[in-house]
């Protein structure tokens, strides 16, 4: 598990609670904007663990709102996270995981890039986080065909409206305009319940694409 920090405690008491039940936990402090962080982060978890199978690149950050007088900092921020972080971890993982996918008893290794149902369709106020959603897509397919036949599988999954803490990080002004279309929510482990899914399919079957609403969402 990786993450910067800000919920160290709670995440300490996941893995406290994995290992009770017999399972190996590993925690790591990472801001993976920073190159250098993301590619220690991947290489202490092979050095600690002896093996990379799964790369989840669920970091990401959504700050929407009109383009006309946006801050620039929050289009530099989401590109730095949601592409650029996601790229770099993808960078320092990916030979890890083809020479799991070569000598791992499971001789199949993952990649699964957290997308968005924003990462289908552009919308008015959030033409931003559509282009990074967008270009996870882009990337996530051209690195399936190229990985395809080395049997490292690359995942995307597209989750819609979601409980977590994702909006919160946008302006007032911007958070208000939100609640007025504030729906229906997934919790956070239906989507960890899909990915468990994609990572647990035999060596011969690769879920390409995952877009996941709750049923009450329509756009
Ligand atoms: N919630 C939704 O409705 C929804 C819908 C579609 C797609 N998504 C996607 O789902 C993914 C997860 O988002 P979420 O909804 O769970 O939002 P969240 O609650 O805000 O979680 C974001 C996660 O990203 C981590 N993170 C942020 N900046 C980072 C950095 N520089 N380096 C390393 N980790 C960093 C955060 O760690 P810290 O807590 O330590 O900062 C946190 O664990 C995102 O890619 C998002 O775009 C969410």
């Amino acid at each position: 598990m990786c993450l910067r920090g800000v919920f160290r405690d709670w995440v300490d008491t996941i893995a406290a609670g994995i290992r009770d039940q017999g399972g190996t936990a590993l925690v790591l402090e990472s801001d993976i904007t920073d190159q250098q962080q993301a590619a220690d982060a991947v290489e202490r978890t092979v050095a600690e663990l002896g093996r990379l199978d799964t790369l989840i690149n669920n970091a990401g950050v959504m700050l929407l709102g009109p383009a006309v007088g946006a801050p620039l900092s929050e289009w530099q921020r989401m590109v730095d996270l949601n592409v650029l972080g996601l790229l770099y971890c993808a960078h320092a993982a990916v030979p890890h995981l083809l020479r799991a996918a070569g000598d791992s008893p499971r001789q199949v290794a993952d990649v699964v890039n957290i997308s968005s149902v924003a990462g289908r369709v552009a919308r008015n106020g959030s033409g931003v986080y559509n282009l990074t959603k967008h270009g996870v897509g882009a990337f996530s397919e051209s690195l399936r065909q190229e990985l395809a036949r080395r049997y490292v599988r690359v995942s995307l999954v597209e989750p819609g409206a979601t409980a977590t803490e994702l909006a919160g990080h946008n302006r007032p002004e911007v958070l208000e305009a939100m609640r007025n279309q504030f729906g229906q929510r997934m919790e956070a482990e239906d989507i960890a319940d899909a990915i468990t899914y994609i990572v647990t399919r035999p060596r011969h079957v690769a879920v390409n694409e995952m877009l996941i609403r709750p049923t009450e969402q329509e756009r």
